[in-house]
């Protein structure tokens, strides 16, 4: 039995199996008649396609529509290597620290701000392949997704900018929002994989052997709070805790950690969240213009933080990562 030191949410699926059973098959039962109508799947996939155009990097796979009814979907073919094929990745020299990369860029953007998410991240449908144009990142089976509401997805990027500024504040009022109340600290641990006193003091720093066995000492000890937390959140943030465990999951399989630039690609997709979301609230172009120049401020802001940190990791780097926190 793999026993993963950071993946609260894994550990509780492996003591309690019948527990994550239970929502998975709610989960499931309420989709089931869109999954089973591969039109819906179909429309979904190129939806998704779409959405993140953006991103070339991703692959996915084109629905031929004269073949395709209810009950069958033909699509083209891809192939390639499944994301935690160790073998298949070293031998055709694919740079795992770039797909997990590329792979949270594309969950930060679907999550914080399409709010439209892939709800059946496992290692099985996301391949990878070398092509002459770069790594290409191949997303399969279309057949669940999630519609995240607004109010879940704008609170939930605030609460990971304060995660990232080590507002403990904000994180209690943003997790409270979130529906968790005083177990806020275990709930930001689990989405974040980090020690509660790495976040409070930075999270940005890296994780230490130290640390890591205080998180898997952790996971051992609050079980039951962790259930609890697992039963008082919405089926929406079960979902993100899934996706996260994905890329941890990859992470972990591969033997590398969440770096400083994968929590500021979070920063990036979630102060965009927040500021789109202000934009649209605004009644008047003095408000619209005033939302947009405070968003790109604060996105050049992210940007001289990442300069600074390739050089130094000095009080000053400290104290303008806090600056980015959004109220
Ligand atoms: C990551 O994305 C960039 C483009 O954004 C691409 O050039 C690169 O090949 C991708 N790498 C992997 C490993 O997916
Ligand atoms: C975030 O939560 C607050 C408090 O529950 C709520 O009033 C607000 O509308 C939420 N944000 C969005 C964008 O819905």
């Amino acid at each position: 039995m793999t026993f993963y030191p950071c993946v609260l949410v894994n550990v509780v699926s492996w003591i309690f199996p019948e527990f994550k059973f239970q929502w998975l098959v709610d989960e499931t039962k309420r989709n089931l008649p869109l999954e089973l109508d591969f039109v819906c799947e179909g429309n979904n996939a190129e939806r998704v396609a779409r959405m993140l155009k953006q991103f070339s990097f991703l692959k996915v796979p084109k629905i031929v529509w004269d073949l395709t009814t209810e009950r069958v979907l033909t699509m083209e073919f891809c192939d390639g290597g499944q994301v935690n094929d160790k073998d298949y990745i070293k031998k055709h020299d694919i740079c795992i620290t770039e797909v997990t990369k590329n792979l949270s860029k594309m969950y930060s953007e679907m999550i914080f701000v399409q709010g439209y998410v892939h709800s059946d991240p496992h290692p099985g449908n996301v391949l990878v392949k070398k092509t002459p144009q770069g790594t290409q990142i191949v997303l399969l089976d279309h057949g669940l997704y999630a519609t995240l509401t607004s109010y879940f997805r704008v609170n939930y990027s605030k609460l990971w900018l304060s995660l990232i500024a080590s507002d403990v504040e904000k994180i209690q009022k943003y997790a409270t929002r979130l529906g968790v109340g005083d177990l806020y600290q275990l709930l930001s641990c689990m989405i974040t994989a980090r020690s509660w006193k790495s976040i409070s003091s930075g999270i940005s720093k890296q994780v230490t052997a130290e640390e890591n066995a205080e998180i898997q000492q952790m996971a051992a000890l609050y079980l039951p709070q962790i259930t609890d937390v697992l039963s008082r959140v919405s089926r929406e943030m079960l979902l993100i805790l899934k996706a996260n465990d994905l890329l941890r999951g990859i992470e972990y399989s591969h033997g590398i950690q969440a770096s400083t630039g994968y929590f500021l690609t979070m920063a990036r997709h979630c102060v965009r969240a927040v500021y789109e979301w202000r934009h649209h609230q605004c009644g008047s172009r003095w408000c619209r213009v005033r939302v947009a120049c405070a968003k790109h401020w604060t996105l050049l802001r992210i940007d001289i933080y990442e300069l600074l940190l390739r050089w130094s990791d000095s009080a000053l780097i400290v104290w303008l990562t806090s600056r980015f926190a959004v109220a």
